[in-house]
């Protein structure tokens, strides 16, 4: 077969981990596709910045708009980042030209993914995004497919790094949130804003979209209640260690049914209080870690890199990699939200 031809706008670290990891697993991720994958075009702002890796074989786009129109791409892969703007107007571009579409960007998924996921169904091709969630944790596959045949009863976990990586790192040492948030920053863990990771923006973009998966519900990211780890002092750590807990910033979600028999979306991000005898209180580090409970598989838990250019690429490529398996099925790709996007529960009354 033909190989699967890429498009690749945004070279940051998940982008040069992109190169890096179809390069150097040329063979291995052909035998696994099917067929070859062969990035053909790229896109950045700066062309000439030196990012340890060989761009001279791909064409460059000034304009990455353009390529969501180039005949010779089959598949758009975005990693600019940012809920609208240019990210949003490839993603629609790519889409309406009949290209598959690939990001990491939780952002624009939580805001636009229900209308992006209808305007891909319709148009037969792919919507993915396995890196937005939780970086290198094959979290939507895991509730999409693995546990497809549960009825999910709830969802949580640490779906920051940055926060965890100031929360255990504040445990250690006692040291205060500002000097860590420098650390996390210097290490290339926190968004470029980093108010969306300390305030819990970045894990409720990634809450919801997990809960829409696991509960089957439209995706609804303005019904999640967010609080972040700004005002836990380094003694707030250690009164929670006294009483036998560790603090951790959780994405926690489940649908919940009230004495008066109505059903409610609970969607919601803050810091918790973790017994130190659970899995969660031992997630130190930029790490996420995330728990579904099924209502035959029991207890499951996803961890591993929630960020960094490695574990997400592993994201990103392995979404590349079903849709070569997929492309001659002739409009026979799973919709992006495990069911159609029609026939998701319309928004529960969130819980408030
Ligand atoms: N800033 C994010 C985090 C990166 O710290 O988890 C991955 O989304």
């Amino acid at each position: 077969p033909a190989p699967l031809r890429i498009a690749l706008a945004g070279l940051g670290t998940v982008g040069a981990g992109v190169i890096r990891l179809i390069e150097t697993n040329r063979d291995l991720l052909a035998r696994r596709a099917g067929r070859g994958i062969e990035i053909v075009a790229v896109s950045a702002r700066d062309r000439s910045k030196d990012r340890g890796v060989d761009i001279s074989r791909y064409d460059w786009e000034d304009d990455m708009g353009a390529m969501a129109t180039r005949p010779d791409v089959d598949v758009v892969v975005e990693l600019v980042g940012g809920s609208d703007g240019p990210a949003l107007t490839l993603a629609r571009g790519a889409i309406a030209n009949g290209k598959s579409f690939v990001t990491a960007n939780k952002a624009m998924i939580a805001h636009h993914g229900l209308s992006l996921a209808r305007e891909a169904e319709a148009a037969g091709h792919a919507l993915k995004f396995e890196a937005a969630v939780a970086g290198g944790i094959p979290i939507v596959k895991g509730l999409r497919e693995g546990a497809a045949a549960n009825a999910i009863e709830r969802v949580y976990g640490i779906l920051n790094g940055t926060s965890n990586y100031i929360l255990s790192t504040m445990e250690d040492t006692g040291a205060d949130f500002a000097d860590v948030l420098g650390e996390a920053q210097a290490k290339g863990y926190a968004e470029a804003d980093p108010t969306f990771d300390i305030d819990g923006i970045d894990a409720a973009h990634k809450l919801s979209i997990l809960a829409s998966i696991a509960f089957g519900t439209e995706l609804d990211f303005t019904s999640v209640g967010a609080d972040g780890i700004r005002r836990i002092l380094a003694a707030d750590i250690a009164q929670a260690n006294s009483l036998g807990y560790v603090i951790r910033l959780l994405g926690m979600a489940n649908v919940e049914t009230g004495s008066d028999g109505t059903t409610r979306l609970f969607q919601r991000v803050h810091p918790y209080l973790v017994p130190k005898n659970h899995p969660l209180a031992h997630v130190d580090g930029p790490t996420n870690a995330v728990v579904a409970e099924g209502n035959f598989s029991g207890m499951l838990l996803f961890q591993g890199a929630g960020a960094g250019d490695g574990p997400t690429a592993s994201a990103v490529v392995a979404d590349i990699i079903d849709i070569a398996r997929y492309w001659d099925s002739e409009g026979e790709i799973d919709p992006p939200f495990s069911i159609p996007v029609a026939e998701l529960d319309k928004t529960l009354p969130a819980e408030t």
